[in-house]
């Protein structure tokens, strides 16, 4: 007989419903999706599909209209130590040095006097830790703005990991940086992943970015924003950027950025860009 195993994430019929002023507006609808402990899933699709929303739902940021929504087998019902969230634009504060806004989290228990000194000093050597990790031992008296952009996004992912929660929910981390920053943190994620063997779930807009990370790549569609398809990424668990350039990678790449042309039933941003060209020409 076969074992069964609890998903880290189990997502049943779960749906959203904006109560916007003029008529409700139905963000997200029928999403079910389990996420495996440890595993890497992205979600890729048009803008407006709810791929954020469904982020913020699982970090408890927001709450679902109805449906189902387990996090190792409990309810989600609001924010938790358990689920940690990466934004776009790396959060940290000014006033704290890297270190301290790694230890930010644990500061905050033993203000309030919920950490033991042994606490405190167990934290610092992870805080340490996730500055190797990261490959920022040298900057850990730095102040943020003294950073580039690509380093202050890895000193907010080192935050996220200090509580070590159990799923990582990352939006379009990596969207403000650019090309060549954004593949040294993709190999550094993936590092990060392996190491601390955290489950995680990255949005992105970027499909080449979502084949490369992912071990499955969920692809949506807008209105109500649903779960097309979710594709198996063949690739081999360690990945290396020439995979890329794959006759593989490249045709995986084209039908997912098809579907999702298809299915926005409205122009990408390529079209729109295009489109925009033609105007242009004729002028
Ligand atoms: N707080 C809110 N109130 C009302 N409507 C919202 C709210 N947040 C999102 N929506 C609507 O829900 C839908 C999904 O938005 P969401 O931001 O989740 O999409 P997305 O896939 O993340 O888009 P993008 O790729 O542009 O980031 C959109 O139609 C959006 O206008
Ligand atoms: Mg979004």
């Amino acid at each position: 007989m076969s074992t069964l195993v609890q998903p880290k994430v189990r997502i049943r019929a779960l749906g959203k419903v904006f109560e916007h002023s003029t008529a409700p507006h139905p963000a997200l609808d029928g999403i079910d999706l389990d996420i495996a402990d440890g595993e890497f899933v992205t979600l890729v699709g048009a803008s407006g599909c709810g791929k954020s929303t469904l982020l913020r739902i699982l970090a408890g940021l927001e709450h679902h209209s109805s449906g189902e929504l387990l996090c190792d087998g409990h309810p989600v019902r609001g924010p938790g130590a358990d689920r940690a969230m990466v934004f776009q634009h790396y959060s940290l504060y000014p006033w704290l040095s890297v270190i301290d806004n790694i230890k930010f989290s644990r500061r905050l228990k033993a203000n309030r006097g919920e950490l033991t000194s042994a606490d405190v000093e167990a934290a610092s050597g992870r805080a340490d830790a996730l500055l190797s990790l990261i490959g920022l031992e040298k900057f850990a008296r730095a102040w943020p703005r003294q950073l580039s952009g690509g380093m202050q996004q890895r000193v907010a992912i080192a935050r996220a990991l200090m509580g070590r929660p159990a799923v990582l929910l990352m939006d379009e981390p990596f969207g403000a940086l650019d090309a060549q920053s954004r593949e040294v943190m993709h190999d550094l994620i993936l590092h990060i992943h392996r190491v601390e063997r955290t489950t995680i779930v990255f949005v992105t807009h970027d499909v080449e970015e979502a084949i490369y990370l992912g071990q499955r790549v969920v692809v949506m569609q807008p209105r109500p924003g649903r779960i097309q398809q979710i594709v198996p990424v063949p690739l081999p668990a360690q990945r290396h950027q020439d995979m890329k350039h794959t006759p593989e990678f490249r045709a995986l790449k084209a039908e997912i950025l098809a579907r999702i042309k298809a299915s926005a039933g409205m122009e990408t941003d390529a079209d729109l860009l295009e489109r925009l060209n033609a105007v242009q020409a004729t002028a």
